[in-house]
């Protein structure tokens, strides 16, 4: 009786850092169809030399010439090397019809590697997961849960899906068009927020309030907050607060408490006006009570203030 063996998939990365690594690890080890690491391509070939180490199998490369086929191209660079670095693979003959390129940008559709299909029927698309790869160690643990939007052509998409899910990812369909947008969502939830809390302490230590109790202050009600909004979807279930009330008064209170620091008041009126779109639709406050916060935080987001 003869047995045939499933083939192994290959898979070569241009820009193994800390998603790319990562990346690579997962397939290597949890893939559903074999999957072997072909080769590593870094800016240098000890950071490659390291990637292969952290990754346990595939061969760094030093040199673009140096390539080999491979049925899958992840482009991991940063974002404002993907496009050479496809135009550079095309320029090395070694893409085949029908061998998928992806890179993994939030804000760039799978269109940067436009090059690579009209000049070798390669497949494209783009895979972006929802998840912070600081630690790469740490990632391989926690990456399992991540939400990865998918976009591109259909046979990239698909392939490209069963894979991501084999790691554990929660892939999503996103137009091309649509991911700058869906990008900033992304960074409002994680990175502004982390910009809005250091204001929130910075108010805080200029109230004299130290460290230490700056971080007994704020952590409950943080938590509390985003437990709230992760529990209930629709944000009027959960707005409390002056521009909730209605309190103007108060809103002013804390506008001329800030005086002198605009760039608090602007943030502060800004998020404020989106506040009061969500009171609307609470209507716990009048439209007059609304009105005068409004105007309030108008003024005071004005460039000029
Ligand atoms: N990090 C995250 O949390 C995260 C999350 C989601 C999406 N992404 C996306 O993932 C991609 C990679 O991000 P990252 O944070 O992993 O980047 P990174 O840690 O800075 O690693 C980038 C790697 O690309 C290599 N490289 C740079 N230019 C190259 C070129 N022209 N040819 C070959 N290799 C090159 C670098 O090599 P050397 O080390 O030799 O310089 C480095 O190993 C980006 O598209 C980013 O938007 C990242």
């Amino acid at each position: 009786m003869t047995t045939t063996a499933t083939v192994a998939l290959t898979l070569s990365c241009i820009g193994a850092g800390r998603l790319g690594s990562t990346l690579c690890r997962l397939f290597a080890e949890q893939a559903t169809q074999p999957l072997q690491i072909n080769q590593i391509l870094n800016n240098h070939l000890e950071s490659a030399t390291r990637a292969v180490q952290f990754i346990g199998s595939g061969e760094a490369t030093e040199s673009i010439q140096q390539l080999v086929p491979a049925d899958l191209w992840l482009i991991a660079t940063p974002d404002d090397a993907i496009a050479e670095a496809s135009r550079a693979l095309v320029d090395a003959g070694v893409l085949r019809a029908g061998d998928i390129v992806f890179h993994c940008s939030g804000v760039l559709g799978s269109e940067t590697l436009a090059n690579t299909v009209s000049t070798t029927d390669s497949y494209r698309a783009s895979v972006h997961p929802v998840h912070s790869f600081a630690d790469p160690m740490s990632s391989l643990s926690h990456f399992a849960g991540s939400s990865c939007a998918v976009e591109g052509d259909d046979q990239a998409c698909a392939r490209l899906g069963d894979l991501f899910s084999a790691i554990g990812g929660n892939c999503f369909a996103l137009q091309g068009g649509h991911k700058a947008l869906y990008h900033a969502a992304t960074v409002m939830a994680c990175n502004n927020l982390v910009a809005l809390l250091a204001t929130s302490k910075q108010m805080l230590a200029a109230a004299g309030i130290d460290d230490q109790l700056q971080a007994k202050i704020l952590a409950p009600l943080i938590r509390q907050t985003a437990e709230n909004t992760i529990n209930n979807p629709d944000p009027a279930t959960v707005l409390t607060g002056p521009v909730s009330r209605g309190d103007s008064h108060t809103v002013a209170a804390h506008l001329e408490a800030m005086a002198g620091r605009p760039q608090w008041q602007k943030i502060y009126s800004t998020l404020g006006e989106a506040a009061v779109d969500i009171a609307r639709q609470q209507g716990y406050a009048s439209d007059d009570e609304l009105e005068q916060i409004t105007a309030l935080l108008t003024a005071a987001s004005k460039p000029d203030h």
